[in-house]
């Protein structure tokens, strides 16, 4: 009996592939090479943009031919995606020969679901759920291992679907997150630990037994062993001068920040709910750029967010030409059904988003060439 599972977006979800795998094998299944060749291929999927969700539906509806080849074959979505209602019901309806679709907080059942398809299909989203300490991950990135932190973001960034599909922060508990590490590196095989939350820089904030970020590294980094530690995703608004410090100060932990920027200019930035301005940010770069030398800096922006004027996006342009970001990921607003923004008046045309993400691209390209004829 062969698993396949393909895995959509981020490294939260990536990670999240790997405690499917552990219920798999769990349950006797062993990983499979191809989707031919799988008893059970499962679809973790992500929502943040409308691509992501059109790969899905592309590469499910393909899959119509191996399940009438083999009718025993287990197709099953989970993820992102499924944690919308709709959504799940659109692939249900879609597609006759998806067995179970789940959403993100049914996952720890996902063994249950797999035995309950004999008795008919399975469809259910949970709207909350605690994350799951019972089962293990098979890790599956080499010399790097991951682990969650938390899950879920309060943020409420208005383009962003997130907060809707994982609910609200949810830090686990700082002597769990040790213990996970501690055994990690017991094992002698992982070299690198990457912390992951939405929103690390506020990890600890609902736990309220005055545990935060800072101290969670440095507890980290007091582990015996030869490993180095990082982390993702860093919001501005969030990233204190003790977390700063923690990174100067602390041989283990990598010199890089993910600080996503998102807009330069400071009514795009409001509208985003992103609680920061301009001149915030750059504050904020200047301070890592002072305490951590040679720090490496990296940056998600949105482009054609409702409303953007064509001057408003060269703020941006400006920025990051400003700021020399070791790279940076260059997005098109993507509406996201539910958001605030997705029912802003003032959608911007695919066209000047296309048009405005290849400035970006192209601008990011040439600064990269200019650091290079540096070196
Ligand atoms: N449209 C486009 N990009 C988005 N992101 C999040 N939501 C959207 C959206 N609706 C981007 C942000 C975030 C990254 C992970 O994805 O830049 O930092
Ligand atoms: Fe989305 Fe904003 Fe939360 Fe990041 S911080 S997950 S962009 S709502």
């Amino acid at each position: 009996m062969k698993y396949f599972i393909v895995t959509y977006g981020c490294q939260m979800n990536v990670h999240e592939s790997e405690k499917i795998a552990a219920i798999l094998e769990k349950m006797g299944y062993s990983e499979g090479s191809s989707r031919e060749e799988a008893d059970i291929i499962v679809f973790n999927t992500c929502a943040i943009r409308e691509g992501a969700e059109d790969r899905v539906f592309g590469n499910v509806g393909n899959l119509k031919k191996l399940k009438k080849k083999n009718k025993d074959l287990i197709i099953a979505v989970c993820g992102c995606m499924t944690q919308k209602e709709q959504t799940a019901q659109k692939l249900m309806n879609t597609f006759p020969f998806i067995d179970i679709v789940i959403g993100t907080f049914n996952l720890p059942k996902l063994g249950y679901y797999i035995e309950a398809v004999k008795k008919g299909r399975q469809l259910e989203i949970l709207s909350e759920g605690d994350i799951d300490e019972s089962l293990p991950y098979k890790r599956t990135s080499g010399e790097n291992a991951w682990v969650n932190i938390m899950q879920g973001c309060n943020n409420f960034c208005t383009y962003c679907i997130v907060p809707y599909v994982k609910g609200r922060e949810k830090s686990r508990k700082e002597e769990k997150i040790l213990d996970e590490i501690r055994e990690i590196i017991s094992e002698g095989k992982y070299k690198k630990i990457t912390l992951l939350g939405q929103n690390v820089n506020s990890y600890g904030h609902d736990l309220k037994d005055g545990v935060t970020f800072a101290k969670l590294l440095r507890d980290i980094c007091a582990i015996e062993g030869d490993f180095t530690l990082s982390f993702m995703t860093s919001h501005p608004k969030d990233l204190t001068d003790d977390v700063i410090d923690a990174i100067a100060g602390e041989e283990k932990i990598e010199k890089f920040i993910h600080l996503p920027a998102q807009s330069g200019n400071n009514r795009i930035l409001k509208l985003m709910n992103r609680k920061y301005t301009r001149e915030k940010y750059l504050e904020i770069i200047d301070k890592i750029r002072a305490k951590i030398p040679n720090c490496r800096i990296t940056s998600d922006f949105i482009v054609g967010f409702p409303t953007e004027t064509e001057e408003e996006f060269l703020d941006t342009m400006a920025l990051v030409r400003q700021v020399k970001y070791d790279s940076i990921f260059a997005f098109m607003y993507s509406p996201r059904e539910g958001t605030v923004a997705s029912k802003m008046e003032g959608q911007i045309s695919d066209e000047v988003k296309h048009d405005r993400v290849n400035k970006l691209l192209s601008l990011e390209k040439s600064l990269q060439k200019e650091t290079k004829d540096e070196d």
